[in-house]
């Protein structure tokens, strides 16, 4: 067998579409546009890409958007002050704090002072709260576990009654994520760096979501014949002719491909649909406060 890939950078384009069509539609309604803003705090170089890509998703789609840029030494009091602007200002519907923040800053801290109607990373403990409890519909659910739930609806394969193992239990995608395919009435085991012996879950898994941050975690005899894998990784690695980096995901294609149903790759699987997921939200936020204003 070989793996049909999951386009995730089409899938991407095409919810992009309709955002574009939705918020042309919302501004000429209202008047509101849907505004994000971004605060990116230091230099760390894969954190700036990450939010110049976000900047840019959010002008092709005719968002506004507004990084604002704090540097290493930005105190937690500093920051706080700023997200509290943020909460304030009517023409932002969307913050985003990148993560990670440098140590003298505790996350947390930060997450519980975004106002929860603004929390487009559904990272507030108001919308994890939500998630756990099975309201979809009034929080916002984080970007990457949302989008790996379209990429599997993709495929077809509808997670009821499934196996769905989940390699990974980080708070941003593996927990999230397991909870989302277990209200989709999945039954769901979550692997991690102390899961005894690995393979044995994940071959029970017709749905194998990986989301460790370590290439070849997954490898071909560990995976179902026929199986949906969601490639959640983004290594950067070494190219092997020594000439800069390239990047990775946590499973190994080649071994996979043979033997899965479905492959996300990397990149352009999972990666596209964080930042159209994340547009989403900040759109659902605008029409919100469109309608209570
Ligand atoms: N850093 C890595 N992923 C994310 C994300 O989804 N949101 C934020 N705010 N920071 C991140």
């Amino acid at each position: 067998m070989t793996a049909k890939p999951i386009d995730g950078k089409a899938l991407a384009a095409r919810v992009r579409g309709e955002i574009a069509a939705e918020t042309e539609r919302l501004v000429s309604d209202t008047g509101v546009r849907p505004g994000l803003c971004a605060v990116l705090v230091g230099d760390d170089p894969a954190s700036a890409t990450y939010v110049r890509m976000k900047g840019k998703a959010c002008d092709e789609v005719g968002f506004a958007s507004r990084i604002v840029r704090m540097p290493e030494t930005t105190t937690q009091d500093e920051l706080l002050k700023e997200v509290n602007e943020l909460n304030a200002d009517p023409e932002i519907h969307g913050i985003l704090v990148q993560l990670p923040l440098p140590s003298q800053i505790d996350p947390d801290t930060i997450m519980l002072a975004i106002s929860p109607s603004k929390d487009v990373d559904g990272f507030h403990p108001t919308n994890v709260g939500r998630l756990v409890a099975g309201d979809l519909e009034s929080g916002f659910v984080s970007a990457t576990p949302a989008g790996i739930m379209k990429l599997i609806a993709e495929t077809g394969i509808d997670p009821k009654g499934r196996e769905a193992v989940i390699v990974g239990r980080s708070d941003i995608v593996g927990k999230p994520t397991a909870l989302l395919l277990m209200h989709a009435h999945a039954t769901i085991t979550i692997c991690h760096s102390r899961t005894a012996d690995l393979g044995a879950h994940t071959r029970r898994a017709d749905i194998l979501v990986a989301a460790v941050g370590r290439p070849d975690t997954v490898r071909g005899d560990m995976v179902k014949p026929g199986a949906a894998v969601i490639d959640v990784g983004t290594n950067r690695v070494r190219r092997e002719d020594g000439e800069g980096h390239r990047l990775v995901g946590d499973v190994d294609h080649a071994s996979v491909a043979e033997v899965a149903g479905w492959l996300t790759p990397v990149p352009g699987g999972v990666g596209p649909m964080t930042i159209a997921m994340l547009l989403s939200n900040t759109l659902t936020a605008a029409k919100r406060a469109a309608a209570s204003s």
